[in-house]
């Protein structure tokens, strides 16, 4: 697709449509024409319902009247309230920046140590930190807004620590005071019984990506993130690579590259950032409230796509060249040189169908300073199949739903689990269901030191991902031999990619019996090999298309202007920095004005 037919604002495109159609009846059967007005108003409709949708406040409800609507965990009331520089879709200000917690340290001392000591004694600082399956993390994304009076609390006595100033948004007011809040150390010391507890903390924070042409990156095929990859691979210095998610596709849309599809990504923003409940992904769940659940979802499948369609339908950032002659020479004189030092190899002009994008949409680490405690996910290079368990579940409860409770880690990116007699072998997790099951066969070495009366967590800062073991998706069905009396139901679970086996489902055989249920699996291996690599430091290159109009930058929203981001390249960007810093200054200043041509949609309605 073509750059000025996405410029035009879809509704034009449409009225034309409409008005052409019955002209060209005069001259060709009606039929031919009226079946594709009819889809392009279908179309239409939906891009408006999800044009609504992305700018309604969404007003809390009473679960007893179906769903809680928004909440009660929240980081906005609306899509838009983030996403409007530039228009509606565009990007946020540091003032909209998501935070989470991440803790790099934590020890106890004082008495015999499991389990239940380390989760109760990291309570006492987050409940938080205590996900929903029980298993303590090192990560926690705190909602700016909602939850009980005791979550409040716990928000307020975290970022007490934090001596940023802070929107009422929920974020720092400006880039500066993102740099402050990042390096502010949160710490935690308290006495519980005969326990001591050391918690050293700090603040991650993520800053709102515009959505401006996402459609056309949504189309962006694996193979060409494989081929990008490649063209990097005899690189001396950079050496992108592209996120493969547990299910095995490729990652293209978040800073982390951790999310495949802008649907997807839909799903998980109605969730962490407005508290909607999807029919796959659960709100996040209030930790002082752990037994409350919504009781059925906020948002439906369809509203879901409608959004989607409105994002697609967003134009793609425009290229204005200043009328100014003297300007419009150095900016084209800036775009040779932002390609001469080396820019271009991560920032890559075109993408197709991306014309203008300026990514390779792959990972990269960018060095010490840039890390996050969420890590990338990782790059699974090989897979070797390993063995087969069998496992007998029984449960008295009834599973209704079926999403992946990792939505809460995932988003943000994976998370580090800090207990669990199994999981402290496997210091690296992208918070999967499907952890629990590894842990039999994995051997790794671990972040946690855990003798009987200490018990000492650092974050890992070298991952040892050298391999990792995951199902492969190919459970099997079993008959059981018990009788059956009430109901056997049979799900099956589409597993989008089978990592290894070439099977690609997932059968669970539910057999209910006088109110109990018995779960009989076959569960087969793989042993997955993973690039090593600084999952901590890895950021997606984020497209510079529009970049004139999405201010603050980098992940966090850390540098107030261009030439502060470019500064803070570092690890493989750090080459490319020093070439341009060793610019003359007439030549920097060209490399910025050539920046400053890549706007935000012409003709786009600004909001703000
Ligand atoms: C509190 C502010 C906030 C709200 C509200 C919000 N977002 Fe976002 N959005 C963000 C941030 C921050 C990111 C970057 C997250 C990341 O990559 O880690 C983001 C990223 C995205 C992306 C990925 C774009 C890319 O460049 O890869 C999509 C799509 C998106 N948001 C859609 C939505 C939708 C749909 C809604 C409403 C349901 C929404 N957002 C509400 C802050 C917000
Ligand atoms: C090794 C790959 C690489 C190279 C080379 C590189 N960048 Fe980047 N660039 C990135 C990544 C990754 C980020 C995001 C880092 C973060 O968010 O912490 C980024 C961020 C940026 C941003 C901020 C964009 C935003 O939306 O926040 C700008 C501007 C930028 N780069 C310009 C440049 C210029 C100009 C050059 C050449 C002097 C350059 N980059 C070279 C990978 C690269």
């Amino acid at each position: 697709m073509t750059k000025s037919f996405m410029r035009q604002p879809l509704a034009t495109i449409f009225t034309i449509t409409v008005i052409a159609a019955p002209i060209l009846g005069t001259c060709k059967p009606v039929t031919a024409v009226g079946p594709n007005a009819i889809d392009q108003q279908r179309i239409q409709q939906r891009i408006q319902q999800g044009k609504e949708l992305f700018e309604r406040e969404w007003p809390s409800r009473n679960p007893r009247l179906g769903s809680d609507g928004l909440g009660p965990l929240h980081n906005a009331k609306s899509c838009v309230a983030c996403h409007h520089q530039g228009g509606v879709g565009g990007s946020g200000d540091a003032r909209f920046n998501a935070k989470s917690i991440g803790i790099e340290k934590m020890r106890i001392t004082g008495g015999h140590i499991n389990d239940d000591v380390v989760a109760k004694s990291i309570r006492g600082f987050h409940p938080g930190f205590v996900d929903s399956a029980g298993r303590v993390v090192n990560t926690y994304a705190v909602s700016h807004h909602g939850g009980t009076p005791m979550f409040a609390r716990f928000r307020d006595s975290i970022m007490r620590n934090v001596a940023a100033e802070f929107s009422e948004a929920g974020g720092p007011v400006n880039a500066e005071e993102v740099r402050h809040a990042n390096s502010t150390p949160i710490t935690y010391a308290a006495q519980n019984g005969k326990y001591k507890i050391f918690i050293h903390a700090r603040m991650f924070q993520r800053n709102t990506t515009p959505l401006f042409g996402s459609g056309l990156i949504d189309q962006v095929t694996w193979k060409q993130l494989k081929e990008l990859a490649r063209a990097q691979e005899k690189h001396p210095e950079i050496s992108g690579r592209p996120a493969t998610l547990p299910d095995g596709r490729y990652g293209r849309f978040g800073w982390r590259g951790n999310v495949a599809t802008l649907q997807d990504f839909c799903d998980q923003a109605c969730a962490a950032e407005v508290g909607l409940e999807t029919s796959r992904k659960p709100q996040p769940i209030d930790p002082t409230l752990p037994g409350y659940r919504n009781p059925t979802s906020d948002i439906s499948d369809n509203q879901i796509r409608s959004m989607t369609a409105f994002m697609s339908a967003l134009p793609a950032p425009s290229r204005r060249l200043p009328q100014d002659l003297e300007t419009r020479h150095a900016a084209l004189r800036g775009e040779q040189l932002f390609a001469f030092v080396g820019c271009a190899v991560c920032h890559v002009p075109n993408v197709a169908p991306a014309q203008g994008l300026y990514s390779d949409l792959l990972l990269h680490d960018m060095g010490y300073e840039s890390i996050d405690l969420n890590p990338a996910d990782p790059y699974i290079t090989r897979t070797t199949p390993v063995s087969r368990i069998n496992r007998r579940v029984t449960t008295n409860s009834v599973e209704t739903k079926f999403y992946d409770d990792a939505m809460t880690t995932v988003y943000y990116g994976g998370t580090s689990v800090m207990s669990g007699a199994k999981s402290r072998n496997s210091s690296f997790s992208r918070g999967s269901t499907a952890m629990m099951d590894l842990s039999p066969i994995t051997r790794r070495q671990t972040n946690i030191r855990y003798t009987p009366y200490n018990y000492e967590f650092r974050y890992p800062q070298q991952p040892n991902t050298l391999m990792r073991f995951v199902l492969t998706g190919s459970q099997s069905k079993r008959s059981t031999n018990k009788t059956q009396t009430n109901r056997t139901e049979s799900k099956k679970i589409a597993q989008n990619q089978s990592l290894a086996s070439g099977k690609d489902t997932l059968t669970v055989d539910i057999t209910e019996q006088n109110n109990e249920i018995i779960e009989t699996r076959q569960i087969d291996y793989v042993r997955i090999h993973i690039e090593p690599t600084n999952h901590m430091q890895e950021w997606r290159t984020p497209p510079l298309w529009g970049v004139r109009d999405s201010a603050p930058y980098m992940h966090d929203g850390r540098a107030a202007t261009l030439l502060e981001a470019i500064s803070m390249h570092d690890g493989e960007g750090a080459g490319t920095r020093d070439r341009f810093l060793n610019l003359s200054h007439s030549d920097r200043s060209a490399i910025i004005k050539f920046m400053e041509t890549l706007t935000a949609p012409a003709n786009f309605s600004r909001t703000k």
